[in-house]
């Protein structure tokens, strides 16, 4: 394949990529979004590994390794739940961290690649910026996939002086970068790389480690973000244009995703990244005095006692959670929605910005269910009419509609913007047990008199409540 053909095909792929972008901010065109995407990555593929840059010996090699990545991306596709999506991401944004590493280290002692004067300067820093940001990049998705997936506890880990920690490894990480741009050979170079790829992994390691439950989403489409500026930094080092293109896209829009799940949150992204945000709180209450949770009577309902209180209804806001996810109940709940819509109920859908545990969760269950885009809100286009609601059904969503962030100052999670479901004549809220949710903070809503608990699977509760109202 000539070059001039795979710079025109690179950048059809890159335009595949824009259009794929495109159509995933939409639910109604994110299939198309979806397939623009693949037919992108198919045609980036083949036109590298059948592009000018491969010699005929080495095309066996990138086969195999095609072939097992693709084994295992297909393996996973099937076995991977749908909950348990957002690890996998993170465990993905952790390879492409590991991948510019790899090709940092690969670049800087590949012999055959010789530059002299600015050229050479370029190309060095090149590498050390791409190793740094994608050994952070690994260590810190790492540890978010073990936080997402339950294996490291979801509290913050607070290291004392740990913003002067954060100091000295930065100012350690520019003396390196200046050792290794003066360095007259190959291995005086490879030892500051090696120091400051250290300093980058503890520091991922560190960042992830220190963020509070509340505060994950931030992380995650901070890490998506950061993955892309690796890829962005490896296409430089490899001189592969459609790798920066691609890799900006990533890292641009996983930008915008931060700074929007940052607003959602009511955090300053500094804050954030800095870590601990609003985990003096707990120990302020202690030393008040006020080490208990909220108290109150609890009142259970039953699945038919729900459906009666839902046929009665004129208007009901239905919330979904990460609960509805692990349940997978949204059929269930299209059902139910779609009986009390023919009884001509109400029904619309309230969506948190961080329900469930990623971007968009909600939504795509719901699409997936065929529940109709046109009843399902945003939290800003709904909030407000909550008073006007006969029931909130709260389905296995917690600090989504927890009032501690709008009424407690003292609350861990005090300032997140959440759904007032409690402003509704009554909210049913429904879970398995009385355990807290993703942030560990207890819930007062669960006491409040206009509050009814249906305790149980989601799933079978609501599977009882159809039953009911069929
Ligand atoms: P959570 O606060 O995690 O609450 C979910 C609730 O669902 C739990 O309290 C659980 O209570 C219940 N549940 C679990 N399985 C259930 C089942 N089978 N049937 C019924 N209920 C079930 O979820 P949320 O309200 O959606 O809030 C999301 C949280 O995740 C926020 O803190 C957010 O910051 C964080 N987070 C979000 C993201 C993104 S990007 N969305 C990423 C990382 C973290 P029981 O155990 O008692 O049943």
């Amino acid at each position: 394949m000539s070059q001039s053909l795979a710079t025109a095909s690179y950048l059809g792929a890159a335009i595949f990529f824009i259009l794929s972008m495109g159509g995933l901010s939409n639910p109604e065109t994110s299939r198309r979004g979806n397939v623009f995407g693949m037919v992108g990555m198919a045609l980036a593929v083949l036109v590298t590994v059948f592009g000018p840059r491969v010699s005929s010996s080495g095309i066996a090699w990138i086969v195999i390794a095609l072939a097992i990545g693709g084994g295992i991306g297909l393996y996973a596709s099937k076995v991977v739940k749908m909950t348990q999506m957002p690890e996998l991401v993170a465990l993905m944004h952790s390879l492409v961290g590991l991948a510019a590493c790899l090709v940092g280290f690969g670049s800087h002692v590949d012999a055959s690649v010789q530059f002299q004067g600015a050229e050479k300067v370029v190309h060095e820093v090149e590498i050390y910026v791409g190793i740094l940001i994608g050994a952070v990049t690994f260590s810190g998705s790492l540890i978010a996939f073990g936080k997402l997936a339950g294996r490291i506890g979801g509290k913050p880990l607070l290291l004392p002086a740990r913003h002067w920690l954060n100091l000295v490894a930065l100012l350690a990480v520019v003396w390196l970068g200046q050792v290794f741009l003066n360095a007259h050979d190959l291995v005086a170079g490879v030892k500051p790389l090696i120091v400051m790829a250290g300093i980058a992994l503890l520091f991922g390691v560190h960042m992830v480690m220190a963020i509070g439950g509340a505060d994950m989403p931030v992380v995650v489409s901070m890490l998506n973000s950061y993955s892309g500026w690796a890829a962005a930094a490896t296409g430089f080092m490899l001189n592969n244009d459609l790798l920066i293109v691609t890799g900006a896209l990533v890292g641009s829009s996983g930008a915008i995703l931060s700074y929007i799940m940052c607003n959602a949150m009511n955090r300053n992204f500094v804050s954030v990244i800095a870590g601990g945000f609003g985990s003096g709180a707990p120990a302020k209450r202690a030393a008040a005095g006020d080490v208990a949770g909220p108290h109150g009577e609890v009142v259970p309902v039953s699945a038919k006692e729900t459906a009666d209180m839902l046929r009665e209804a004129k208007s009901v806001i239905i919330v979904p959670g990460y609960g509805m996810a692990v349940a997978q109940a949204q059929h269930t709940v299209y059902e139910i929605t779609t009986i009390l819509r023919e009884k001509c109920v109400d029904v619309r859908f309230a969506i948190h910005p961080v329900a469930g545990r990623m971007p968009g969760h909600m939504n795509v269950l719901l699409a997936e269910a065929k529940v109709p885009y046109d009843i399902v809100m945003e939290m800003d286009e709904i909030n407000n009419d909550f008073p006007d609601a006969d029931v909130a059904l709260v389905i296995g969503a917690n600090d989504i509609v927890n009032p501690s962030a709008a009424e407690d100052p003292a609350s861990p999670i005090a300032g997140m913007p959440v759904l007032e479901v409690w402003k509704a004549r009554h909210s049913i809220v429904m879970k398995r047990s009385m355990a807290s949710g993703y942030a560990g903070v207890d819930n007062p809503l669960f006491y409040k008199e206009n509050n009814r608990m249906l305790f149980g699977d989601a799933k079978k509760m609501l599977d009882e409540a159809l039953g009911a109202l069929g």
